[in-house]
C-alpha cells in the first residue's frame, strides 16, 4: 500500500480550504459513476479488476517469442505511449534489453540506436494509439529501412503494432501485413494506458512480472474503494497547497530507479491538470544530485514550490561506509554506516530545511523497488490525478493543447515558413 506522510507540511496542514474534503468526494463519486466530465475515457477505472486472462496469453505468447528469437526489442511511441514501460524498467530493471525510440525528431539519437541495432537481432513494437503522430512515424520509416535489411520480405513479422481497435494508419498497415497487434482500449487515454497492452507488452519482453504489477494495482484500487489509501488526501493536499499560491510540485527521488518514474507522472499530471489557464505544473528533481543546483532555488528562490519526496522504504541493496586508518575526509564518524540510512537522513534533514525556507514537503511512501509496489504507485497517481483534475474543473482526459502544437507543426512542415 502506498502511504503518505505529512510530517514536513508544517503549519501549511494546518490551512486546508474549508469544503475541500467534500469537493474531492463529489469528484470522486463522478469518476466511479462515470458521470464526470471525459467519462468516456475511464475505462482505466476498472480495467485493474481483473486479468483479462486471454489478453494476457497472447502477450506471453509473443513476448516469449521475441525473447527467444531476438536479441533485443526496439519501443517506438511517445507521451503516454512509452513513459509508463521506461519508468517501470527504470525502476525494477529487466533481464532483456529494450531500447526507446521516435521521442524526438534528432538524427544523433537515430544514429545511436541504429548504431546499437545494427548487428542485433531485433523485434519492434511500434505503440500509437492514433497511428499518426509524427515522431514515432518517422522513427519506424528509418526502422522499416533497417528491418528490410535485415529479414527482407520477412521484415513485417518483427514488428508488433499496439494500436486503436480500429481506425488510423497504423492499424490499416498492421491489417494489410498481416502484422500482429494489440490493441490500446478504446476508453483509456495514453497516458492512463500503462496497464494495457501499451505498457504490459514491453514490460513482459523486459522480463517484468506482470502479473504482481496488476495485482499491486488492484489492490490499491481495493484500499482506495475502501477508505484505506491516501490517493485521495494526496489529491486533497496538493490542491489545499495550490490554492495557497503552490503552483509547481516538484516530484523529489533519491534513487535514480525512479526518476523516469518523475516523467511518467509528469506527463500524467500536466496533461490533465494543465488546461483553461490554470493546473499545477509539475516538474521533477533528483537529490541529492540537485541540490547542488536547484537546491538553492528551491530553499530561498521564488515562492510558489510545494516538494513532493517519492520514497522506497525499503530498497533492494546497501553497503556499509568503509573504514580507514587516517580520517582524511573527517567522515569517519560515519564508517560502518548504511548508504541507505544516510540517503535517508538526508532526504529528512532536506525536507526540514525545505520547510524552514517556506516550501512544503508531502512524502508519498513506496513499500518496494518491485512490480507489486509500482503496480500500486500507477494506480494511486492515475486516480489522484483524475480526481485532482476534476476537483479544479478540467477535463483530465483530454489534451487539446497537445493537439493544438502538433496542427501547427504539421502546418509548417506542409506549407513551409
Ligand atoms: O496522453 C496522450 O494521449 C498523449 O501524450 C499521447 O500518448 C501521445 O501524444 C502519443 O500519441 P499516440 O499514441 O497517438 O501516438
Amino acid at each position: 500500500m502506498i502511504r503518505i506522510d505529512t510530517k514536513y507540511l508544517g503549519s501549511f496542514l494546518e490551512r486546508m480550504p474549508t469544503g475541500l474534503d467534500e469537493e474531492v468526494s463529489k469528484a470522486q463519486a463522478s469518476l466511479e459513476q462515470k458521470n464526470c466530465k471525459g467519462s468516456e475515457y475511464t475505462g482505466w477505472v476498472e480495467l485493474v479488476d481483473s486479468i483479462d486472462e486471454n489478453l494476457m496469453a497472447q502477450m506471453t505468447e509473443v513476448s516469449n517469442e521475441i525473447r527467444e528469437k531476438a536479441e533485443a526489442l526496439l519501443v517506438i511511441g511517445i507521451g503516454g505511449s512509452y513513459l509508463g514501460a521506461k519508468a517501470a524498467m527504470n525502476f525494477i530493471g529487466g533481464d532483456f534489453p529494450v531500447y526507446f525510440l521516435g521521442q524526438n525528431i534528432s538524427s544523433h539519437t537515430w544514429s545511436q540506436v541504429r548504431e546499437a541495432l545494427k548487428d542485433k537481432t531485433f523485434y519492434v513494437n511500434f505503440i500509437s494509439k492514433s497511428g499518426g503522430t509524427l515522431e514515432p512515424a518517422l522513427a519506424f520509416r528509418f526502422v522499416r529501412t533497417l528491418l528490410e535489411e535485415k529479414y527482407n520480405e520477412e521484415w513485417h513479422r518483427y514488428v508488433v503494432a499496439t494500436t486503436d481497435r480500429e481506425k488510423g494508419k497504423l492499424k490499416g498497415l498492421a491489417d494489410r501485413l498481416g502484422i500482429t497487434s494489440f490493441v490500446v482500449p478504446d476508453d483509456v487515454g495514453g497516458r492512463y494506458s500503462v496497464l494495457t497492452p501499451v505498457g504490459l507488452l514491453p514490460l513482459l519482453c523486459a522480463g517484468v512480472d506482470v502479473r504482481s504489477l496488476m495485482q499491486g494495482a488492484k489492490a490499491e484500487r481495493e484500499d482506495i474503494l475502501s477508505g484505506q489509501s491516501d490517493a485521495l488526501q494526496y489529491a486533497t493536499i496538493r490542491n489545499a497547497l495550490y490554492r495557497g499560491g503552490k503552483a509547481v510540485e516538484m516530484m523529489v527521488t533519491y534513487n535514480p530507479a525512479l526518476n523516469d518514474l518523475c516523467e511518467w507522472w509528469k506527463q500524467l499530471f500536466g496533461e490533465s491538470e494543465g488546461k483553461s489557464s490554470q493546473g499545477i505544473f509539475p516538474a521533477s528533481a533528483s537529490f541529492t544530485t540537485d541540490l547542488h543546483s536547484l537546491g538553492q532555488f528551491i530553499q530561498d528562490g521564488t515562492d510558489f514550490l510545494m516538494e513532493t519526496v517519492l520514497w522506497v522504504e525499503k530498497e533492494n541493496e546497501d553497503f556499509e561506509i568503509p573504514r580507514f586508518d587516517e580520517d582524511t575526509d573527517g567522515l569517519d564518524y560515519l564508517a560502518g554506516k548504511s548508504l541507505n540510512w544516510i540517503n535517508e537522513m538526508a532526504s529528512e534533514g532536506t525536507m526540514k530545511a525545505h520547510l524552514a525556507g517556506g516550501t512544503p514537503n508531502l512524502k508519498i511512501i513506496v513499500p518496494a523497488r518491485d512490480a507489486r509496489s509500482l503496480g500500486a504507485l500507477f494506480y494511486f497517481f492515475e486516480y489522484a490525478c483524475g480526481v485532482s483534475a476534476l476537483v479544479q474543473g478540467v477535463n483530465p482526459f483530454d489534451q487539446p493543447g497537445v493537439e493544438d502544437y502538433k496542427r501547427s507543426v504539421k502546418e509548417l512542415l506542409v506549407k513551409g515558413i
